[in-house]
């Protein structure tokens, strides 16, 4: 599980070989905003603060991972900067030895505030939701935000320094699905990342009634394959391998240098490459993001646990990766605002 050598630094593997390097961290449940395929219109009930991690919590189970050979981190939430002084988080996980990557992924909305100080906290890059490109669409879809804060962060982001940015789209279909193409043109005309997700059912984003996604049909996914026939009106495309490319594949137009991705996180699975291990807002450990399976990390924080011992947590998260996610058995039991997608 632990493996080690003189010339090797410490790695992390799981049951199945794969080396365990990324954890995500939702530090916050709440959102500002209520994404129709994330929340429902009335929202959910969120957790009070006491029981989410503390910065403390969250910096010592960081160090423990560290040693174990974790070098990414990724904050998510909610919405991660709805926590106050996450700045001061980022400048805490930065003085942790070994960790290489560490981003954040945002809606954007607060960005163009504090993108300057998160950059100099630490904080390498940023992923950013957007789902469409006009107002009017953006309120509906994210239950009444507004656009222009998001491109006002974006630019902030940008002029920070907080490189590469990714643009995360969740295509849904007769929502925003005409604007695919306006989405990959984008990736041509700009330096961002643009990443197209296929839209993954969860337990709140089904359980408004049976088969409706808040105002949205669950039929509503776009398939990886049908977002590249949408992208391949415009002009042939070819797969680039980028180093680090987590779950998207990578595509680019001949003659461009710009790229685009596909996160095709239902039709094809890419467990066979998965890296991570997720820490919810309120301290569980999960071994995968479509599994209920989980390690109570928290708890056993409060009761005291040393750093020997939240690693010892760490290692059996791994060992309870399964081998793949089983994404039609087996739907995500917490909203993706608590898991941090
Ligand atoms: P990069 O390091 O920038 O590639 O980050 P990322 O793509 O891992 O992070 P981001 O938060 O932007 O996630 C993009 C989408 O990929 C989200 O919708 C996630 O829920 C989804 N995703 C990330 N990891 C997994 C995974 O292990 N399984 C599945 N099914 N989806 C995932
Ligand atoms: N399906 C696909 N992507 C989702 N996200 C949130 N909920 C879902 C879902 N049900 C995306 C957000 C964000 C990323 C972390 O996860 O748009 O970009
Ligand atoms: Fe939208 Fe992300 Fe907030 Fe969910 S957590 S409502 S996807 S911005």
């Amino acid at each position: 599980m632990l493996r080690s050598n003189i010339e090797e630094h410490v790695k992390l593997v799981d049951s199945f070989g794969r080396n365990i390097d990324y954890i995500r961290i939702s530090v916050t449940d709440r959102c500002n905003l209520r994404c129709v395929y994330c929340m429902p219109a009335k929202g959910v009930e969120y957790f009070d603060t006491a029981e989410l991690m503390t910065f403390e919590e969250i910096l010592l189970f960081i160090k423990a991972a560290s040693e174990l050979g974790i070098k990414k981190i990724r904050i998510t939430g909610g919405e991660p900067l709805m926590r106050k002084e996450l700045p001061w988080l980022i400048a805490r996980i930065r003085q942790i030895p070994g960790i290489e990557d560490l981003s954040i992924t945002t809606n954007g909305v607060y960005l163009e505030k504090d993108a300057r100080s998160l950059a100099d906290s630490g904080l390498d890059r940023v992923n950013i939701s957007l789902d469409t490109m006009r107002p009017d669409r953006y309120k509906n879809i994210t239950g009444g935000g507004g656009i222009d804060d998001v491109l006002r962060g974006i630019r902030a982001a940008e002029d920070a320094g907080l490189l590469p940015i990714k643009l995360n789209i969740v295509p849904l279909r007769g929502v925003n699905d005409d604007e695919i193409e306006d989405f990959a043109r984008l990736s041509i005309t700009t330096g961002y990342q643009v990443r197209f997700i296929e839209l993954m059912p969860t337990r709140v984003n089904m359980a408004e009634s049976t088969g409706k996604l808040s105002n949205v049909p669950i039929s509503g996914m776009v398939s990886a394959d049908e977002i590249k026939r949408y992208v391949e009106k415009i002009a042939p495309i070819y797969p680039v391998k980028l180093r680090r490319a987590g779950p998207a594949r990578y595509y680019r137009f001949d003659g461009c240098e710009g790229v685009f991705g596909i996160i095709s996180a239902v039709t094809c699975r890419f467990c066979q490459e998965c890296n991570r291990l997720r820490l919810t807002a309120v301290g569980a450990l999960k071994p995968c993001l479509y599994s209920d399976t989980q390690v109570d990390v928290k708890t056993m924080m409060r009761f005291g646990a040393t750093k020997e011992e939240i690693k010892k947590l760490i290692i059996i998260g791994a060992e309870l990766k399964p081998q793949r996610h089983n994404i039609e058995r087996e739907v995500s039991l917490d909203a993706m605002s608590i898991i941090g997608g």
